[in-house]
Protein backbone atom coordinates (compact mmCIF):
# COMPACT_ATOMS: atom_id res chain seq x y z
CA UNK A 1 0.00 0.00 0.00
CA UNK A 2 3.25 2.35 0.43
CA UNK A 3 3.24 5.07 -2.45
CA UNK A 4 6.28 4.35 -4.82
CA UNK A 5 6.42 8.37 -6.15
CA UNK A 6 9.59 9.65 -5.06
CA UNK A 7 9.97 12.05 -1.85
CA UNK A 8 13.17 13.30 -3.48
CA UNK A 9 14.40 14.52 -6.46
CA UNK A 10 17.75 15.03 -7.36
CA UNK A 11 19.11 17.99 -8.64
CA UNK A 12 22.37 19.24 -10.70
CA UNK A 13 24.40 20.06 -7.56
CA UNK A 14 22.34 18.59 -4.44
CA UNK A 15 19.64 16.45 -3.30
CA UNK A 16 16.87 18.41 -2.46
CA UNK A 17 13.85 17.58 -0.36
CA UNK A 18 10.81 19.09 -2.82
CA UNK A 19 7.82 17.39 -1.02
CA UNK A 20 7.06 15.91 2.74
CA UNK A 21 8.21 12.53 2.96
CA UNK A 22 5.15 10.02 2.31
CA UNK A 23 3.06 8.53 5.05
CA UNK A 24 3.53 4.91 5.80
CA UNK A 25 0.29 3.30 4.62
CA UNK A 26 1.37 -0.97 5.73
CA UNK A 27 -0.32 -0.84 8.55
CA UNK A 28 -0.90 -4.42 9.39
CA UNK A 29 -4.72 -5.11 9.81
CA UNK A 30 -6.74 -8.55 9.81
CA UNK A 31 -9.91 -8.66 7.65
CA UNK A 32 -12.83 -10.89 8.43
CA UNK A 33 -16.20 -11.79 7.63
CA UNK A 34 -18.29 -10.31 10.01
CA UNK A 35 -21.81 -9.49 10.14
CA UNK A 36 -20.43 -5.58 10.97
CA UNK A 37 -19.56 -3.72 7.78
CA UNK A 38 -16.05 -3.31 9.72
CA UNK A 39 -14.43 -6.44 8.83
CA UNK A 40 -12.73 -4.81 5.61
CA UNK A 41 -10.75 -1.40 5.36
CA UNK A 42 -13.43 0.82 2.78
CA UNK A 43 -12.07 3.39 0.07
CA UNK A 44 -12.99 6.47 1.93
CA UNK A 45 -10.37 5.99 4.64
CA UNK A 46 -7.83 5.44 1.61
CA UNK A 47 -9.05 8.67 0.52
CA UNK A 48 -8.61 10.92 4.07
CA UNK A 49 -5.15 9.72 4.52
CA UNK A 50 -4.58 11.10 0.88
CA UNK A 51 -5.83 14.22 2.59
CA UNK A 52 -4.49 14.06 5.69
CA UNK A 53 -0.88 13.04 4.29
CA UNK A 54 -1.41 16.24 1.54
CA UNK A 55 -2.05 18.73 4.18
CA UNK A 56 1.04 18.07 6.47
CA UNK A 57 1.52 18.33 10.23
CA UNK A 58 -2.05 18.09 12.22
CA UNK A 59 -1.13 21.15 12.99
CA UNK A 60 -2.15 22.90 10.10
CA UNK A 61 -5.64 21.35 10.55
CA UNK A 62 -6.60 22.56 14.02
CA UNK A 63 -4.69 25.91 12.96
CA UNK A 64 -8.13 27.43 12.88
CA UNK A 65 -9.56 26.12 15.65
CA UNK A 66 -7.60 26.43 18.43
CA UNK A 67 -4.29 28.82 18.34
CA UNK A 68 -2.82 27.47 21.24
CA UNK A 69 0.50 25.26 20.75
CA UNK A 70 -0.09 21.98 22.58
CA UNK A 71 1.79 19.04 24.06
CA UNK A 72 -0.72 16.70 23.50
CA UNK A 73 -3.56 16.37 21.01
CA UNK A 74 -6.63 14.20 21.60
CA UNK A 75 -7.75 12.54 18.25
CA UNK A 76 -10.97 10.40 18.44
CA UNK A 77 -12.46 8.34 15.51
CA UNK A 78 -15.37 7.15 15.02
CA UNK A 79 -16.33 4.07 13.50
CA UNK A 80 -12.77 2.89 13.09
CA UNK A 81 -13.84 -0.78 11.55
CA UNK A 82 -10.10 -2.86 11.27
CA UNK A 83 -8.56 0.23 13.20
CA UNK A 84 -6.00 1.02 9.46
CA UNK A 85 -6.91 4.42 9.37
CA UNK A 86 -6.67 5.52 13.18
CA UNK A 87 -3.76 3.03 13.25
CA UNK A 88 -1.78 4.61 10.16
CA UNK A 89 -2.72 8.46 11.18
CA UNK A 90 -1.27 7.86 15.36
CA UNK A 91 1.88 6.97 13.16
CA UNK A 92 2.34 9.49 10.27
CA UNK A 93 1.14 12.34 12.59
CA UNK A 94 3.91 11.40 15.77
CA UNK A 95 6.64 11.40 12.88
CA UNK A 96 5.65 14.32 11.82
CA UNK A 97 4.66 16.78 14.82
CA UNK A 98 7.64 18.28 16.16
CA UNK A 99 6.33 18.88 19.96
CA UNK A 100 3.06 17.53 20.32
CA UNK A 101 2.29 14.16 21.06
CA UNK A 102 -0.86 12.59 18.88
CA UNK A 103 -3.45 10.44 21.07
CA UNK A 104 -5.84 8.69 18.95
CA UNK A 105 -8.79 6.53 20.06
CA UNK A 106 -10.58 4.23 17.71
CA UNK A 107 -14.07 2.95 18.91
CA UNK A 108 -16.64 0.52 17.67
CA UNK A 109 -19.98 -0.40 18.58
CA UNK A 110 -20.31 -4.15 20.34
CA UNK A 111 -22.91 -5.52 18.02
CA UNK A 112 -21.52 -7.73 15.59
CA UNK A 113 -18.33 -8.40 17.24
CA UNK A 114 -16.99 -5.00 15.47
CA UNK A 115 -15.83 -3.85 18.67
CA UNK A 116 -13.76 -7.73 19.53
CA UNK A 117 -12.38 -7.40 15.72
CA UNK A 118 -11.24 -3.68 16.40
CA UNK A 119 -9.45 -4.87 19.65
CA UNK A 120 -7.86 -7.72 18.03
CA UNK A 121 -6.41 -5.56 15.47
CA UNK A 122 -5.24 -2.92 17.58
CA UNK A 123 -3.33 -5.83 20.21
CA UNK A 124 -1.90 -7.09 16.51
CA UNK A 125 -0.91 -3.39 15.90
CA UNK A 126 0.69 -2.88 19.28
CA UNK A 127 2.57 -6.01 18.84
CA UNK A 128 4.02 -5.39 14.94
CA UNK A 129 5.92 -2.59 15.86
CA UNK A 130 3.92 -0.32 13.47
CA UNK A 131 3.35 2.28 15.79
CA UNK A 132 6.23 4.69 17.58
CA UNK A 133 4.91 3.97 21.40
CA UNK A 134 1.58 1.45 22.09
CA UNK A 135 0.26 4.36 23.75
CA UNK A 136 -0.85 6.19 20.90
CA UNK A 137 -3.69 3.89 19.94
CA UNK A 138 -6.41 3.09 22.29
CA UNK A 139 -9.88 1.65 21.75
CA UNK A 140 -12.95 2.26 23.15
CA UNK A 141 -16.55 1.07 23.04
CA UNK A 142 -18.59 3.54 21.44
CA UNK A 143 -21.94 3.08 20.04
CA UNK A 144 -23.93 5.77 18.45
CA UNK A 145 -26.94 4.52 19.92
CA UNK A 146 -26.19 4.21 23.30
CA UNK A 147 -23.08 6.86 23.75
CA UNK A 148 -20.98 6.15 26.51
CA UNK A 149 -20.30 8.93 28.46
CA UNK A 150 -16.64 7.98 29.34
CA UNK A 151 -15.72 8.94 25.76
CA UNK A 152 -18.19 11.69 24.67
CA UNK A 153 -17.38 13.95 27.40
CA UNK A 154 -13.67 13.79 27.04
CA UNK A 155 -12.14 16.85 25.37
CA UNK A 156 -11.60 16.04 21.73
CA UNK A 157 -9.18 18.40 19.73
CA UNK A 158 -10.28 16.53 16.29
CA UNK A 159 -12.69 13.82 15.47
CA UNK A 160 -12.14 11.89 12.67
CA UNK A 161 -13.83 8.66 10.11
CA UNK A 162 -14.66 7.30 6.61
CA UNK A 163 -17.56 5.58 5.25
CA UNK A 164 -20.05 5.45 8.39
CA UNK A 165 -23.51 6.56 6.85
CA UNK A 166 -25.33 4.05 5.24
CA UNK A 167 -28.50 4.10 6.65
CA UNK A 168 -30.69 6.84 8.61
CA UNK A 169 -30.70 5.10 11.61
CA UNK A 170 -26.72 5.41 11.86
CA UNK A 171 -27.36 9.41 10.63
CA UNK A 172 -29.23 10.22 13.72
CA UNK A 173 -27.01 8.60 16.05
CA UNK A 174 -23.70 10.03 14.46
CA UNK A 175 -25.16 13.28 14.25
CA UNK A 176 -26.45 13.07 17.70
CA UNK A 177 -22.94 12.07 18.66
CA UNK A 178 -21.09 15.11 16.67
CA UNK A 179 -23.82 17.21 18.50
CA UNK A 180 -22.06 16.15 22.50
CA UNK A 181 -18.37 16.52 21.23
CA UNK A 182 -18.11 19.13 19.05
CA UNK A 183 -17.92 22.56 20.50
CA UNK A 184 -16.50 26.35 20.08
CA UNK A 185 -16.89 28.90 17.72
CA UNK A 186 -14.20 30.47 15.29
CA UNK A 187 -14.60 33.86 17.29
CA UNK A 188 -12.92 32.56 20.46
CA UNK A 189 -10.39 30.48 17.89
CA UNK A 190 -11.36 27.68 20.26
CA UNK A 191 -12.99 24.84 19.29
CA UNK A 192 -12.83 21.07 17.27
CA UNK A 193 -14.19 20.09 13.45
CA UNK A 194 -14.68 16.53 12.26
CA UNK A 195 -12.83 15.38 9.30
CA UNK A 196 -14.68 12.54 7.90
CA UNK A 197 -14.30 10.74 4.59
CA UNK A 198 -17.82 10.13 2.85
CA UNK A 199 -19.09 8.18 0.02
CA UNK A 200 -21.83 10.65 -2.02
CA UNK A 201 -24.42 8.89 -3.60
CA UNK A 202 -24.37 5.82 -2.45
CA UNK A 203 -27.72 6.62 -0.75
CA UNK A 204 -29.20 9.99 -1.68
CA UNK A 205 -31.70 9.56 0.97
CA UNK A 206 -28.78 9.22 3.33
CA UNK A 207 -27.27 12.06 2.17
CA UNK A 208 -30.58 14.35 2.61
CA UNK A 209 -30.60 13.08 5.57
CA UNK A 210 -27.36 14.05 6.78
CA UNK A 211 -27.02 17.50 5.66
CA UNK A 212 -31.04 17.96 7.20
CA UNK A 213 -29.56 16.50 10.47
CA UNK A 214 -26.43 18.61 11.06
CA UNK A 215 -28.36 22.01 9.57
CA UNK A 216 -31.44 21.05 12.00
CA UNK A 217 -28.22 20.75 14.93
CA UNK A 218 -26.33 23.99 13.90
CA UNK A 219 -23.46 22.28 12.21
CA UNK A 220 -21.80 23.98 9.33
CA UNK A 221 -20.77 21.26 6.65
CA UNK A 222 -18.20 21.72 4.08
CA UNK A 223 -16.44 20.04 1.43
CA UNK A 224 -12.43 20.30 1.35
CA UNK A 225 -10.14 19.83 -1.43
CA UNK A 226 -6.82 18.14 -1.09
CA UNK A 227 -4.46 21.35 -1.42
CA UNK A 228 -2.66 20.17 -4.45
CA UNK A 229 -5.96 19.59 -6.46
CA UNK A 230 -7.18 21.37 -9.09
CA UNK A 231 -10.77 22.31 -8.31
CA UNK A 232 -11.33 20.73 -11.86
CA UNK A 233 -10.44 17.64 -10.73
CA UNK A 234 -13.13 16.73 -8.99
CA UNK A 235 -16.63 16.39 -10.70
CA UNK A 236 -19.38 18.61 -9.47
CA UNK A 237 -21.74 16.34 -7.56
CA UNK A 238 -25.07 15.90 -9.14
CA UNK A 239 -28.11 17.41 -7.19
CA UNK A 240 -29.63 14.61 -5.13
CA UNK A 241 -32.15 12.31 -6.70
CA UNK A 242 -31.24 13.59 -10.37
CA UNK A 243 -29.97 10.39 -12.08
CA UNK A 244 -30.94 7.00 -11.45
CA UNK A 245 -27.40 5.23 -10.87
CA UNK A 246 -24.93 8.51 -10.13
CA UNK A 247 -21.36 8.08 -9.84
CA UNK A 248 -19.50 7.65 -6.07
CA UNK A 249 -17.33 9.87 -4.95
CA UNK A 250 -15.60 10.29 -1.97
CA UNK A 251 -15.79 13.70 -0.33
CA UNK A 252 -13.64 15.31 2.48
CA UNK A 253 -16.57 16.70 4.80
CA UNK A 254 -15.84 19.29 7.87
CA UNK A 255 -18.34 19.63 10.29
CA UNK A 256 -17.65 21.86 12.64
CA UNK A 257 -20.04 24.48 15.13
C1 LIG B 1 -18.47 0.82 6.28
S1 LIG B 1 -17.71 0.55 7.83
C2 LIG B 1 -16.31 1.65 7.76
C3 LIG B 1 -15.20 1.20 8.67
C4 LIG B 1 -13.98 2.11 8.63
N1 LIG B 1 -14.33 3.44 9.08
C5 LIG B 1 -13.38 2.17 7.24
O1 LIG B 1 -13.55 3.19 6.54
O2 LIG B 1 -12.76 1.19 6.84
C6 LIG B 1 -18.82 1.42 8.96
C7 LIG B 1 -18.43 1.25 10.43
O3 LIG B 1 -19.30 2.04 11.23
C8 LIG B 1 -19.65 1.30 12.38
N2 LIG B 1 -20.97 1.70 12.86
C9 LIG B 1 -22.14 1.68 12.18
N3 LIG B 1 -23.15 2.05 12.97
C10 LIG B 1 -22.62 2.33 14.18
C11 LIG B 1 -23.17 2.76 15.44
N4 LIG B 1 -24.48 2.97 15.59
N5 LIG B 1 -22.33 2.93 16.48
C12 LIG B 1 -21.01 2.71 16.32
N6 LIG B 1 -20.41 2.30 15.17
C13 LIG B 1 -21.23 2.10 14.12
C14 LIG B 1 -19.70 -0.15 11.89
O4 LIG B 1 -19.56 -1.08 12.95
C15 LIG B 1 -18.54 -0.19 10.90
O5 LIG B 1 -17.34 -0.58 11.46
Amino acid sequence: MTKTSPSVIACSESLALMTPPLWNRDAPVLRADLLSTGGRVWDAAFRLVDFFEASGPLDALLKNQSTERRTLVNVLELGSGCGWLGAVCARNWNACELSARIAVTVTEQKAHDALDHLERNVDNLKASGFLPEPWVLQVHELSWDEPNTAVLDRDWDLIIGSDLLYEPEGVRGFVGVLERILRGDSTSGKGNCMIYAHTKHRYDTVDELLYELTREAGLELRELRLPNEEASALPDSPPLFSELFPEHRVAILRISR
